[in-house]
């Protein structure tokens, strides 16, 4: 597993389903999972690509090395152009910036780093504009200590928002009240001077826990909510969710037999008591009746999209009893996987049999927190998975500079920012090198990101892997990435056609698409290093009389247009195509 945020792939859930009476995986036939009925105007993020702007590196407007929302607003025509339907945008709101925009000071409001709240309102209409809906990030597992929430609530025992946070008297012995860890590394308890209680926060000391028992504080979060809603916003990225609630007696985490020195300390611990407790889905349903609300009034729907490292069976709880729920638990599956035929394989199976019937799937293969795709898998596997990204069934979430190929940079000693490796430095869990500024073009100082001093250095590799030099050459990756997400646009078939993944060949995972008479796609990943040849087993009704043809349409090697015979194909080390059958 690549390193990532402790939290983030934890405990083995991917590996062990954490619910009684989970699937086991299956050797059986894969199952056909049916097209889906026509959408619904509303529901336009089940055909829609969401695309993920960190904003403090896609693109700074006014010179002081952080990107802002202006700079958001002045590259929508390149994201347009790019074929997305959503932004998701990381947090923006005043912060002391300590987990950069993760622990927020108030929630209605724009950091002055990133512009002002004209400055969303235009980019928010901007993006309409141009058919773009526009996700927040709403974290709201816990403030900064600078909110004046926890001012207020830190200031005495009977403070009125004393209970908006979770406070605690020390253990009986002194000490924190029990064992409970933070994700980056330490008691997750903090001891305050002020009254001589202990509060709890699953992040930084800066971050304390909201205590989302609390009736009043549920009223706020909804609130602010509602308060981005009514500007314009399309949806919400639900932060770190399943930390919402914790146990109510307190009880200690248990030790993790299976964690090993060496990686983050809070693994060594199976977070039962801290994470996924009876009460996080009451919170979910909340926000969604807030979310419903507004589709009432005008017939759009509203997005929430959940942040949650878990089992299949695990995600599928958040989707929620009749529908309260997130529409798309974020399904992680394939970004902490191996990249090996049998492993993505499984992985697929697993989340497509799992899936309730009605709900709709998603795929997310990098974010802010993982180590970037093409440095993962390499250059060209990265290719090949953009692929199977583009084309499985369901909602794809993109993240920035990954349609370029971009890959972490390494981020001397003296310029590390994030607290993940501050806290626990040298065992790989800094996010900074996938966070580094978007490369727009070799021939500008600093990629074209900004004309002052970078925040995070630029990749060296900015003069050959940037979006002025990749638009003009048919072969780069960001060609690829338009020439898919176009394909999604206009072939029903790949947008909301059935799904039947194919008993795995050798290193080739294989699937089809099929949309009744509107069309029939065949995708193939070669997963493996050799070149190999695909032959459609006996049964799958890939061909007639061993002849069908098809025509690859998009491809990682460049053979668009060449005629295939789909009983015989041919794929180069980690090559990845998609086939038009007749
Ligand atoms: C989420 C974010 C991560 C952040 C953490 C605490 O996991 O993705 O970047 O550090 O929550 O808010």
């Amino acid at each position: 597993m690549p390193r990532a945020l402790r939290h983030l792939v934890p405990l083995g859930l991917l590996a062990a389903p954490l619910l009684a009476g989970a699937q086991a995986p299956s050797s059986a036939a894969p199952k056909v999972i049916p097209a889906a009925a026509v959408t619904p105007a509303d529901r336009w993020w089940e055909e829609g690509v969401v695309y993920q702007v960190y904003p403090r590196s896609f693109q700074d407007s006014d010179g002081n090395g952080v990107g802002d929302l202006r700079g958001i607003t002045q590259r929508l025509d390149y994201l347009k152009t790019l074929g997305i339907n959503a932004i998701w945008i990381s947090p923006f709101f005043p912060s002391p910036m300590r987990d950069f925009g993760y622990d927020v000071a108030d929630y209605t409001g724009v950091d002055s780093t990133f512009g002002t709240l004209a400055d969303f309102d235009a980019l928010a209409k901007a993006a309409h504009a141009r058919g773009i809906r526009v996700i927040l990030d709403f974290v709201a597992n816990h403030s900064s200590d600078q909110h004046p929430w926890f001012k207020e609530s830190r200031s005495s025992r009977t403070n009125p928002k004393r209970d908006w946070y979770i406070w605690r008297d020390p253990a009986p012995g002194g000490g924190p009240p029990n064992n409970w860890l933070s994700v980056f590394g330490g008691s997750g308890w903090t001891r305050d001077s002020t009254t001589g209680q202990y509060y709890f926060h699953q992040f930084l000391k800066e971050q304390p826990d909201l205590n989302w028992r609390n009736p009043e504080l549920q009223k706020a979060m909804l609130a602010a909510m509602r308060f981005w809603l009514d500007r314009g916003a399309d949806g919400f990225r639900l932060d770190a969710f399943p930390h919402f609630v914790e146990d109510s007696l307190f009880r200690d985490n248990p030790v993790n037999p299976n964690w090993r020195p060496g990686s983050g300390e809070y693994d060594s611990l199976q977070a039962v008591h801290t994470t996924h407790q009876p009460g996080t889905l009451d919170v979910l349903c909340q926000m969604r009746r807030v979310a419903n609300s507004y589709q009432a009034r005008d017939g759009r729907s509203r997005l929430l999209i959940g942040e949650v490292y878990a089992s299949p069976q695990q995600l599928n709880v958040y989707y929620g009893k009749n529908g309260c729920g997130a529409q798309l638990p974020s399904n992680f599956g394939l970004l902490g996987a191996p990249w090996k035929s049998d492993v993505i394989w499984q992985r697929i199976d697993d989340y497509m049999r799992a899936l309730p019937a009605g709900r709709w799937p998603n795929w997310v293969l990098g974010n802010h927190d993982n180590p970037r795709l093409a440095t993962r898998l390499g250059p060209d596997a990265a290719r090949a998975a953009a692929v199977l990204l583009l084309t499985l069934p369901g909602t794809p979430t993109i993240y920035y500079g990954d349609e370029l190929g971009m890959r972490n940079v390494p981020i001397p000693p003296d310029r590390v920012q994030d607290p993940a490796e501050k806290q626990q430095p040298g065992l790989g869990l800094g996010r900074d090198p996938e966070r580094t500024p978007m490369q727009w073009t070799g021939s500008a100082p600093n990629g074209g990101f900004t004309t002052g001093t970078p925040w995070l250095p630029v990749a060296s590799d900015v003069d050959s892997v940037n979006v002025a030099r990749e638009q003009r050459d048919s072969a780069s990756t960001l060609a690829l990435y338009e020439r898919l997400l176009k394909l999604r646009k206009t072939e029903p078939a790949l947008a909301r056609g059935s799904f039947r993944l194919l008993p795995r060949q050798g290193d080739v995972v294989a699937f089809l698409r099929e949309d009744g008479s509107r069309g029939r796609y065949l995708t193939l990943v070669n997963v493996g290093t050799t070149a190999t040849t695909y032959a459609p087993a006996a049964g799958d009704r890939l061909t007639r009389g061993g002849k069908r043809r098809g025509t690859i349409v998009a491809g990682t090697r460049g053979r668009r247009g060449d005629r295939v015979t789909a009983a015989d194909i041919a794929l180069e080390p980690n090559e990845g195509v998609v086939i038009r059958l007749k």
